[in-house]
């Protein structure tokens, strides 16, 4: 499953994620898996954005949310400006149960 494979290529970093957080996540998007907005960029941004926390002092548990979340409701891969609304309406409705922050 991709989602295991995010989990896997991000097993060095402690991570607030968990593989139902990110499968619930996966599931819901509408994009194609391999799409250039997909869980492959969401992977890149996680750890990219890890290392520049580290570098920062910034909360990584944020990071780390906002990796997974950032494009998890584009309905496509070109111009989608409400995404990110879009977005952190989905994250907040999960807080509480799938993660807490
Ligand atoms: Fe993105």
């Amino acid at each position: 499953m991709i989602n295991d494979k995010f989990l896997e290529k991000n097993s060095d970093v402690p991570s607030v994620i968990s593989k139902t957080l990110i499968q619930t996540i996966v599931k819901q998007s509408i994009l194609p898996q391999h799409s250039v907005h997909g869980i492959s960029h969401w992977a890149r941004v996680f750890k990219n954005g890890c290392t520049l926390a580290r570098l920062n002092n910034a909360k990584i548990e944020v990071v780390q949310l906002f990796a997974v979340f950032h494009d998890a409701k584009r309905d496509n891969d070109d111009k989608d400006f409400e995404h990110g609304q879009h977005s952190a309406e989905y994250a907040a409705s999960l807080r509480g149960t799938l993660f807490n922050l």
